[in-house]
């Protein structure tokens, strides 16, 4: 079989591979020198679009328009820029082998890739319905969303049941983000989740509130409290009801189910340290392993902020573990280091005519602050989350780009706070003055 080899290898080729191409790019290296191998059949591109624009009936994005990196800003990387820049883009080649002490990686098909160097960006995969046993959970109709060629499948079934009905089976990213989408297609959505309120990882009960009012007036219908325990079919196998826990039964003709992620590391199971679920790595993503990097998802860094390991599953810090493990490799040839990742967690959302974004640590006590009517035509309205008197994490939906500046900065520089009450009555304007 045949054998390659090359100075770099990115094994994936999502986000963070794309942003590491450009950061090589940017470093210099030599045509010929780096690889991307891919399980996807495109060139990287932003993810997020996926559970926006992508399904969107109008305005639709489509490849080659969102390859990275137009989702920061940055120049869009088409499949001619890898040539041009003599990186070998190897697509549709999934690995289901790796051998760290020998340098080595396994496509399905038999071939062999060796590396001096290799860089893990495999990302995350769904957690499936089927994992925890759910009745009929094989249906047709029924879909995921990590990758094009499923929003592809979901995009058809849109089209093939016009003007039918879906249920949207968890209330976290996916479900929030897809529910609205859905609904813009004109299908008649229901989301059903255990918890009682949505996106009860990050959200307060009283952000939840106004999201949850919102989709109400646009139609959605909300179900808490209980999940999914089994699905009934048609004689062509297509999914007709969705049975819950609590009895009811829903009839749909789609079924989107959004209900976590996993960081894909099965492939280096016992050959490198883990922690949090994720590949343990350094400030400049160096794994236990000498010269093997982790970014993006997979990545378990450390957070310097909050003196704490963590794994992100968002898209601001793929882009920015990628830039600084690069930075890492190609200043340690040159015998010298760069500057310890600091990073500031940043997570956002869009669904509808909303938008809101997040930076810093939702821990400690919370004030809210601003309109959260849902039936307001402009609603503007945040959260600061208090710890220890400082204020660490700030939350703004509907905020202009300034806003949304300042809100970062309250959670860069975690001012000291006297008062909750004085902070509430401030609101906007406290983040205004830091
Ligand atoms: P990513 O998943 O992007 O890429 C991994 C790549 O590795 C894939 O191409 C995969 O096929 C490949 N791969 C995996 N195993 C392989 C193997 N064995 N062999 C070869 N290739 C392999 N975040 C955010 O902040 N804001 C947002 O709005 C959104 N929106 C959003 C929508 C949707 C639909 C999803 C699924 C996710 C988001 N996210 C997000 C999260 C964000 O997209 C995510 O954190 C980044 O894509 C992570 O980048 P990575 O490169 O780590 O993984
Ligand atoms: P998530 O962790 O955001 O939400 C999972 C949700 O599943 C939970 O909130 C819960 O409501 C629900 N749930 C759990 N078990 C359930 C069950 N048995 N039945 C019904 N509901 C159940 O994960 P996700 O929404 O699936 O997103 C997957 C990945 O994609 C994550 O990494 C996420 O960060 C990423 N993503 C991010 C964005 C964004 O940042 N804007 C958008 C889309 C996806």
């Amino acid at each position: 079989m045949a054998e390659k080899s090359f100075k770099y290898v990115i094994v994936g080729g999502g986000v963070a591979a794309g942003y590491a191409a450009r950061e090589f790019g940017k470093q210099g290296f030599n045509p010929g020198e780096l690889a991307i191998i891919s399980k996807e059949a495109v060139a990287p591109y932003e993810r997020p679009a996926l559970s926006k624009a992508y399904l969107f009936p109008e305005g639709t994005a489509r490849l080659p328009g969102f390859h990275v990196c137009v989702g920061s800003g940055g120049e869009r990387l088409a499949p001619e820029w890898y040539k041009e820049k003599g990186i070998e883009l190897i697509l549709g080649t999934e690995i289901v082998k790796a051998d760290l002490a020998a340098k080595t990686l396994t496509s399905a098909a038999g071939e062999i890739f060796k590396y001096q160097i290799l860089i893990i960006a495999t990302g995350s995969t769904v957690i499936k319905l089927s994992d925890f046993g759910v009745q009929g959970a094989d249906a047709k109709n029924i879909f995921y969303l990590r990758e094009i060629d499923d929003a592809d499948k979901l995009v058809e079934a849109i089209k093939a049941k016009k003007n039918g009905k879906a249920v949207v089976v968890g209330g976290g990213y996916i479900g929030l983000e897809l529910s609205a989408a859905l609904r813009i297609n004109n299908i008649d959505v229901s989301m059903v989740y255990p918890e009682p309120w949505c996106m009860p990882r990050l959200f307060t009960a009283d952000i939840a509130a106004f999201y949850e009012g919102y989709y109400a007036i646009k139609g959605i219908n909300i179900i808490k409290g209980t999940v999914a325990v089994g699905f009934t079919a048609d004689s062509n196998g297509e999914v007709k009801e969705v049975k819950l826990k609590d009895g009811r039964v829903l009839e749909a003709d789609i079924v989107v189910v959004g209900v976590g992620g996993r960081p894909l590391t099965t492939l280096f199971k016992g050959q490198v340290a883990e922690e949090k679920g994720g590949i343990k790595t350094d400030t400049f993503f160096r794994t236990s392993v000498p010269d093997v990097y982790a970014i993006g998802d997979v990545a378990t860094f450390p957070l310097k902020l909050y003196n704490e390991i963590r794994r992100v599953e968002h898209v601001d810090h793929a882009r920015k573990s990628a830039e600084q493990a690069v930075q890492a490799i190609k200043s340690s040839e040159e015998g010298k280091t760069v500057e310890e990742y600091d990073y500031l967690p940043y997570f956002y959302s869009r669904a509808f005519d909303l938008s809101w974004q997040f930076y810093g640590d939702n821990v400690g006590d919370t004030v809210l602050f601003g309109d959260n009517d849902p039936k307001s035509p402009k609603p503007k309205f945040g959260s600061y989350w208090i710890k220890d008197r400082k204020v660490v994490g700030a939350f703004l939906e509907g905020g202009s780009p300034d806003e949304n500046k300042a809100i970062a900065k309250v959670a860069r520089v975690q001012p000291s706070i006297q008062n909750l009450d004085q902070l509430t009555k401030e609101g906007l304007s406290f983040a205004a003055k830091i």
